[in-house]
């Protein structure tokens, strides 16, 4: 029971902090009535959806879901366990807390798992420099150009080609068995003496490291390429390597990042080994896997220029694709460098220099839509109908973001000589589906088609607003009385979801026309209504999906009115703009200041 803090301490806790005085030194915070209103720290956001209440001493994001109480706050914010927060919120609060010792211990059982792995990197580094049984694998290391100095720097190693020698050197230096499979360096088997065999045999061993610097777990690469075995082999999760949660060489680059305002993104280790070791300090790498979110926000800590330099071949290319949603959906700005066929990052800095490579980076990444119409046209044939037609469906989404009419312009230049399609056509291609994006804005009803980039406003296929509407019409429902509040500091007419508004518009007709006195007969409202709205109904009052506060409900629909509202007349200014009709930008703009000014009431 390392986590185990005694209840009375717990809330204790949470009655002596103020979470919103915790909470304004991570977000700055305003007053909204009884709530705060601040941006989220856990997503990226232009427009504040994060709330907290300090009565109840809860928070809670309505961009992208994430609540709870000061506690949950902490752990998130700061990584910790539940133990960590509360050792810091007992330490703000001025508690002593009786368990320390416990919260000690779980903090002991992590560092001690990472001095195993800095034994075990120190172990198998010695063996890669000193011992001859690495010869092979330095060799190997040479041979790719890796120096003494990077070896050194990088804290390589070389696992012997050996079930035991791992499991032997701990054994001397009482390591438990079970310590060792919990940090992954051993696994259970039924045949040797021990029960148990090294993970990493025969390999190239690369630690990874966290932000501070501590081993946290290790990749292992084969030497000879003709062996069957799987090229990389890393640690397994444990309690102190997340793969997802980390980025390869972040360690040593972050200073770098902040000072060039730049990172560079690239897939493997030898990738960022090769770089750094010619000195472009500021690249790290996803390790191969799918790009998260934890490996987005990282990087955003330091920098919001991304360029993504990924492996040539077609999983380098699928991957870049996928990051860069992730990486778009959390604000940063990214280009793509294409390296030439079967090539990666570490390839070409041998080949051509990493002046090259810089240079590239500076001047032959291109952004988002101009990567994604390269990769539509490799796909496709930009010469038959078909082909065109495939070519733009693929980035019409990104092309409705752009609103810089410069940039637009470039990509409709650009687009329309790479297609053959004239600028008005694609214009109007553009026009048509931003058109119908307002539509499904406007009825928003069921799942809603997710766009790339909006991810902010929707959660799991909900949109925010499609929340907020079903818990308000869920809430009406169920206290008509309410009704005449709701008319008054809401209004149907801020409803998107045509569904709810259909319940809600029944309600009113019905209570109009019954002159509802006291006891509202729910029974007879429900037969007024048509079949589908009966079970629509129903569906509603069993679900309990979320809770918002009202005050809240308000901020969030009349802040989303406002918000399409003043996007759509910025489209239409920009379309006047575009036809020069300098009458109506004029007339428009003075709608769009009045429209800011009632929003900011
Ligand atoms: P070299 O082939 O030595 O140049 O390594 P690399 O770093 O260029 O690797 P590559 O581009 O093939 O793969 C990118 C990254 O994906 C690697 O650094 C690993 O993290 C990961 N990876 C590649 N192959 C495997 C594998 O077989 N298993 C696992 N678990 N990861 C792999
Ligand atoms: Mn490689």
């Amino acid at each position: 029971m390392i986590n185990f803090i005694p209840e009375e301490k717990v809330q204790e806790i949470l009655e002596r902090v103020s979470i919103e005085q915790i909470i304004s030194r991570y977000v700055s915070l305003r007053q909204q009535g009884q709530n705060y209103l601040g941006l989220c720290p856990f997503h990226n956001e232009k427009t504040p959806s994060f709330s907290v209440n300090p009565s109840k001493g809860l928070f809670y994001c309505f961009g992208c879901g994430v609540g709870g109480n000061v506690f949950t706050f902490i752990m998130k914010a700061e990584n910790y366990t539940f133990a960590e927060a509360a050792e810091f919120l007992a330490s703000q609060a001025g508690i002593l807390l009786a368990d320390n010792k416990l919260i000690k211990k779980a903090d002991k059982e992590k560092n001690y798992l990472i001095d195993i792995n800095t034994l075990a990197q120190k172990y198998y580094h010695y063996l890669l420099v000193e011992s001859s049984k690495g010869k092979k694998a330095l060799e190997y290391l040479e041979k790719r150009g890796i120096s003494s100095n990077t070896i050194k720097e990088f804290g390589i190693g070389y696992s012997l080609d050996d079930w035991e020698s791992l499991i032997n050197f701990m054994k001397k230096r009482n390591v438990s068995l079970s310590k060792l499979e919990q940090v992954g360096l051993i696994s259970p088997s039924s045949g040797n003496n021990s029960g148990y065999y090294d993970r990493f045999r025969g390999r190239i061993i690369f630690p990874i490291y966290n932000l501070n610097g501590l081993v946290i777990g290790f990749g292992g690469r084969i030497i000879d390429d003709t062996l069957k075995a799987p090229k990389y082999l890393n640690s397994p999760e444990t309690k102190i390597f997340q793969k997802s949660k980390l980025l390869y060489g972040m360690n040593i680059a972050r200073d770098e990042v902040r000072r060039k305002d730049l990172v560079i993104l690239v897939e493997g280790y030898m990738d960022v080994i090769a770089a750094h070791q010619k000195g472009i300090k500021n690249t790290v790498a996803s390790l191969g896997t799918a790009f998260t979110a934890d490996q987005a926000r990282m990087l955003k800590r330091y920098t919001d220029n991304v360029v993504i330099a990924y492996d040539a071949d077609e999983a380098g290319q699928e991957a870049a694709l996928r990051g860069l949603s992730i990486l778009h959906e959390n604000g940063c700005k990214i280009k793509i460098l294409t390296l030439p066929e079967k090539s990666d990052p570490d390839d070409y800095i041998r080949k051509h220099g990493p002046e090259k490579f810089i240079h590239s980076i500076k001047n032959q990444a291109v952004p988002l839509i101009e990567y994604k119409l390269r990769i539509a046209i490799q796909k496709n044939n930009p010469d038959a109908l078909e082909g065109k037609k495939k070519i733009l469906d693929f980035i019409i989404g990104d092309l409705v973001e752009i609103n810089s009419l410069v940039e637009r312009e470039y990509y409709l230049r650009l687009i329309s000589s790479k297609l053959g399609v004239t600028e008005q056509v694609i214009a109007a291609e553009i026009g048509k589906y931003s058109k119908r994006l307002q539509n499904i804005g406007a009825n928003r009803d069921k799942k809603v088609i997710v766009r790339n980039n909006s991810k902010e406003k929707y959660l799991f296929g909900e949109s925010v607003q499609y929340r907020v509407e079903r818990f308000l019409a869920k809430y009406i429902l169920e206290n008509p009385q309410k009704i005449d509040w709701f008319q008054e500091s809401v209004g149907l007419h801020l409803f998107q979801v045509s569904k709810f508004r259909f319940l809600i518009a029944s309600l009113i007709k019905y209570i109009e026309d019954n002159e509802i006195s006291d006891r509202f007969n729910f029974k007879a409202f429900m037969l007024t209504l048509p079949e589908e709205s009966q079970s629509i109904l129903s569906q509603l009052l069993n679900t309990n999906e979320d809770t918002y506060s009202l005050n809240d409900c308000v901020y969030i629909i009349k802040n989303n009115w406002y918000k399409t509202q003043i996007e759509n007349l910025k489209k239409e200014i920009s379309a006047a703009e575009e036809c020069d009709q300098r009458e109506v930008v004029d007339s428009l703009v003075l709608n769009l200041i009045q429209l800011q000014r009632e929003w900011k009431k």
